[in-house]
């Protein structure tokens, strides 16, 4: 196991500058998970980190060693990829022993490795088997296995899932986040799913455009994003956003938005009087109103889900999302008011998108 770290980290391909000064520090043990759009450089700066990809500036060092003049294969590094081909023509052992064998090591001592491997995955009777006799799930494990069989200091998944139907991601999901609790080898892991991100990372790094937009557990880019960018992309269904106008006048602050409608200002939200500014609140964090509180709206469609209730409506001409736990037989067409809580709403500069904070 070792620490990762990525210190200003450059990449061009030809002109086109797709990884622009990166910092990540990423802790012993630690399961880090890099989220952004497509095409944000999540898996170039994989790439780099395996030796797959030249570095174009700065420095990525593991276990405390610089490694931008290593190869791929002195690094010590696993990594198992979206289209993990096995070898067709090899079973199941001999694809986990393979990688063993190439590295020289004795029969016994691979026979063990992979036994080992096997058992943990659960691939321990399907060993002589071929890839083409698996479930999609199976041969995922079987890739899997054949980084785990290498006991590397660090490994790599580049969005490993993203093959296989919703119910097997989600299984194959607490498979791995188990895997890491029991190894704690120190992960990096791609994903462009948030959901996938805000369940198995202690850490999540999102990136837009080659530059790391902010860093934190799960938990503190729900509550606190930096900018309307990271508040768009954590959490599901998305935030809502409100163009709207600040309004401070003694001891109260005030959202004021189009249609004559407003909102009491986050509590301890920035900003000052006059300022163009976006209201964020989640769809979870808004209740029902009565009569003079929070604002009116018009139904536009409901969603029951069984768990939950999704209710899409209109304020001041944008389309709101809000969920609730309860279940409500609302018409389309018909008035409700909604509140979001003050406490748990979100402001950022119109102009910037940086969040205001008190
Ligand atoms: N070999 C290459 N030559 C030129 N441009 C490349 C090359 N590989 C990637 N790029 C560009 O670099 C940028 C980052 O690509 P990358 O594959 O890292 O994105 P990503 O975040 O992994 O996206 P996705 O979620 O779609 O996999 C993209 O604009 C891509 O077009
Ligand atoms: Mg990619």
């Amino acid at each position: 196991m070792a620490a990762v770290q990525i210190r200003g980290v450059e990449k061009y391909f030809g002109a086109t500058h797709v990884i622009r000064g990166v910092n990540i520090d990423i802790e012993d043990g630690q399961f880090t998970v890099l989220v952004g759009p497509s095409g944000c450089g999540k898996s170039t700066l994989l790439r780099m980190i395996a030796g797959l990809e030249e570095i174009g500036g700065g420095e990525i060092l593991i276990g405390g060693k610089v490694v931008n003049n290593m190869m791929p294969k002195e690094r010590d590094i696993a990594m198992v990829f979206q289209n993990y081909a096995l070898y067709p023509h090899m079973t199941v052992r001999n694809n986990l022993a393979f990688s063993l064998m190439l590295a020289k090591q004795s029969k016994a001592m691979a026979d063990e490795r992979v036994m080992k491997a096997a058992d943990i995955l659960g691939l321990v009777d399907l060993l002589d088997r071929f890839p083409r006799q698996l479930s999609g799930g199976q041969r995922q494990r079987v890739a899997m296995g054949r980084a785990i069989v290498r006991d590397p200091q660090v490994f790599l998944f580049d969005e490993p899932l993203s093959n296989l139907d919703a119910q097997l991601r989600v299984q194959m999901r607490t498979e791995i986040k188990e895997l890491h609790q029991r190894l704690e080898t120190t992960s990096i892991y791609v994903t462009h799913d948030q959901i996938e991100a805000m369940t198995m990372a202690d850490k999540i790094v999102v990136m837009r455009d080659g530059i790391v937009e902010q860093t934190g557990s799960p938990l503190e880019l729900y509550d606190r994003p930096v900018n309307r960018f990271v508040a768009g992309f954590i959490g599901s269904p998305a935030m809502n956003f409100l163009p709207g106008v600040l309004k401070r006048s003694a001891g109260a602050a005030t959202v004021e938005f189009r249609d004559g409608l407003s909102l009491p200002a986050p509590i301890h939200a920035g900003g000052q009087d006059g300022q163009k500014v976006i209201y964020g609140t989640r769809p979870e964090h808004i209740d029902l109103a009565d009569a003079g509180d929070g604002v009116a709206t018009v139904v536009l469609v409901v969603e029951p889900t069984g768990a939950d209730t999704q209710i899409f409506t209109k304020i001041a001409g944008v389309e709101v999302t809000s969920v609730f736990r309860e279940r409500h037989a609302f018409k389309p067409g018909e008035t409700i008011r909604l509140r979001p809580d003050p406490a748990r709403a979100h402001l950022f500069d119109a102009a910037s998108g940086m969040r205001l904070a008190g």
